[in-house]
């Protein structure tokens, strides 16, 4: 996969960075860089920082970081390939002929258009002889045909080969199919259709494309429904239903349902800014989704248990994403969906009632606690109101808390100061928790441990750091490089993510290249942004040649340190040679 060097580099050139990150994250100016609130991680002060003068991003609150290409491969969901069309579109480049390996792009292409074509396939099924049952299924669900039409809804016959020998008519492969979920290999050989004797409901991404399908049976028969598996195009943890018709509702409100049916039932009704996940509780890559296009979420999951622990998980999730949360109840153990149609014509009416009455998710939560408690005696009201205090007290603004406090205080008639009391005592334990985790992770972090990608750090320490300090020098001081190898080879690095890194870096140098130009492409997202981590950690201090020689010291003292063990099975001439190379390592 080489796009020609010079290409990358004009690509980046026209593609500015705060400009192209500008559409995805708030920036404000400070200093030479940009900075605003990470799109890829909640937070409530910003530490997403553009660095304009070397075209690169770094977060300090999750460690992401890249440069441009980078940046659209992570927001836009894109393969490197990918990201690169993505941004020479933008810049109007035209794109180099035969140079790169688009294997993996044409794969995509291949499994959109499959995709596109088994979603009118299902959707033409409904009204032909063989499709009558799935049509009846929807329309004994309330769905009217322009809803259906609205949505794609189709179906899928009984047949298990109606597809497969409909898309195979129109050139696909057996390999496309497999790779699209829309066929399963036969142990016997052969394929048949994933999805059989079920309504379909075409699952669409922000661009318009069909990258998934879920399948719903019309009996009382298990699974329920089937959705498509991941797939080069689809990952159920990072999508949601219908967002691409939520986002355009106009709104800056979203409604989270449950499921399909729900979403549709609540469209039909006149709101066309609902969203479900896809068999899977909420994730924060998809609270993070959501918060692109929305201020607020209303959650309006079912009335029954899991409905409600699905609520109470995804609450946190919303929050640390940055949006307001309010919690619709659905009256009688009910689903939004059965909860319209049991309206009657009412219903479009009766739900925007209840959005009406959605109080917040501490309102919720609050509400919730009460169950827990018998508040006719005084053991019961005491136990409650700790309870709420420790709800309350998790509110980061103080008005808000206040607020909070007066209401409950003269509903139970008690003294308001007793309560800010409590208040305060939780509030400085929360403070000392979060100050404790916080020094926490540093102190992780900085031993390397929980360093997912550079497992080494943490059992060679001492040489992991000189070795990034060095590579870093290397990276900024391309004009170093003959002299630095002359010093040191790659085989006296004790982290082999470190010794990557420098044949690497000294190998672009060496071939008159950009250290950094081609990094996207050569390092997986999390390696690339471990460099730019490293880079971002030596900003502050001032590399001269006298640290670099720091650096060298340090490299050549560990990497004869550690054949220690070894010494001991040395022959006497072995020692010797040993000896040599200690002591020229100290000069
Ligand atoms: P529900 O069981 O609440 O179904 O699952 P529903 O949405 O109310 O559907 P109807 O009204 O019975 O037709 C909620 C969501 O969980 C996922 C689906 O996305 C569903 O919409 N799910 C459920 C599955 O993926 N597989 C299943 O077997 C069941
Ligand atoms: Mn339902």
């Amino acid at each position: 996969m080489a796009f020609p060097e010079g290409f990358i580099q004009e690509l980046k050139m026209r593609n500015d960075i705060s400009e192209v990150a500008a559409p995805y994250v708030t920036l404000r100016r400070r200093g030479r860089n940009m900075v605003g609130l990470c799109p890829f991680h909640g937070e409530k002060t910003p530490s997403f920082n553009i660095y304009t003068e070397n075209g690169s991003f770094y977060c300090f609150g999750c460690g992401v970081g890249g440069d441009v290409i980078s940046f659209i491969m992570k927001i836009e969901n894109l393969d490197y390939v990918d990201a690169v069309k993505f941004l020479a579109q933008r810049a109007g480049m035209a794109m180099p002929e035969n140079t790169y390996d688009d294997s993996m792009s044409k794969l995509k292409t291949r499994i959109y258009e499959a995709n596109r074509e088994a979603a009118r396939f299902f959707y033409n099924t409904l009204n032909l002889p063989v499709g009558k049952s799935g049509l009846d299924y929807l329309h004994g669900r309330m769905l009217s045909d322009r809803t259906i039409r609205h949505f794609g809804l189709g179906y899928a016959d009984d047949d298990w080969s109606s597809l497969t020998n409909h898309l195979k008519s129109k050139g696909f492969s057996e390999s496309e199919l497999i790779a699209a979920n829309l066929a399963v290999k036969r142990r016997s050989g052969g394929v048949y259709d994933r999805f059989s004797n079920r309504v379909i409901f075409p699952i669409i991404d922000l661009r318009g494309n069909v990258i998934a399908f879920g399948g719903r049976i019309m009996t009382d028969e298990k699974p329920k429904y089937l959705n498509t598996s991941d797939t080069p195009v689809f990952k159920k943890s990072e999508n949601l239903f219908s967002l691409n018709n939520a986002k355009n509702a106009g709104t800056r409100t979203l409604l989270l349902c449950e499921g399909y049916m729900d979403v549709i039932a609540v469209n039909q009704a006149g709101f066309n800014n609902a969203v479900a996940t896809l068999g899977t509780s909420l994730t924060s890559e998809q609270a993070m989704l959501m918060k692109r296009y929305a201020d607020e979420v209303i959650i309006c999951y079912d009335a029954d248990e899991a409905g409600q622990k699905a609520t109470s998980r995804a609450i946190p999730l919303l929050r640390n994403a940055g949006l307001l949360v309010r919690v619709l109840t659905v009256p009688n153990g009910k689903d939004p969906d059965e909860y319209i149609k049991s309206q009657g014509a009412d219903g479009p009416a009766a739900f925007a009632a209840l959005m009406e009455k959605s109080g917040n998710d501490i309102d919720y939560r609050l509400q919730k606690l009460r169950a827990d408690y018998l508040l006719d005696t005084a053991d019961g009201r005491v136990g409650y109101l700790e309870a709420a205090a420790a709800v309350i007290a998790s509110i980061q603004s103080p008005i808000e808390q206040d607020v909070y406090a007066s209401k409950l205080c003269k509903e139970f008639e008690i003294d308001k100061n007793a309560f800010s009391e409590q208040l305060k005592k939780l509030s400085r334990k929360r403070y000392r928790e979060d100050y404790r985790k916080q020094q926490q992770k540093i102190r992780t972090e900085l031993s390397g441990r929980g360093d997912r990608i550079d497992k080494d750090r943490a059992k060679v320490p001492r040489s992991s750091s000189a070795e990034e300090a060095l590579i870093v020098y290397l990276i900024k001081n391309p004009d170093s490089a003959s002299s630095i190898e002359e010093q040191i080879t790659s085989d006296q690095f004790q982290n082999s993510l470190m010794r990557r890194y420098y044949e690497y870096f000294l190998q672009r140098i060496k071939d008159g290249k950009d250290p950094l130009n081609s990094i996207s492409a050569d390092f997986s997202g999390d390696e690339c942004s471990k460099v730019y981590r490293m880079l971002s950690k030596h900003a502050s201090v001032a590399q001269t040649k006298k640290t670099l020689a720091e650096y060298i010291k340090v490299i050549k003292e560990e990497s004869a340190k550690l054949k220690r063990d070894e010494v001991e099975n040395m022959s006497g001439e072995q020692l010797n040679d040993y000896l040599k190379k200690i002591r020229d390592s100290k000069k």
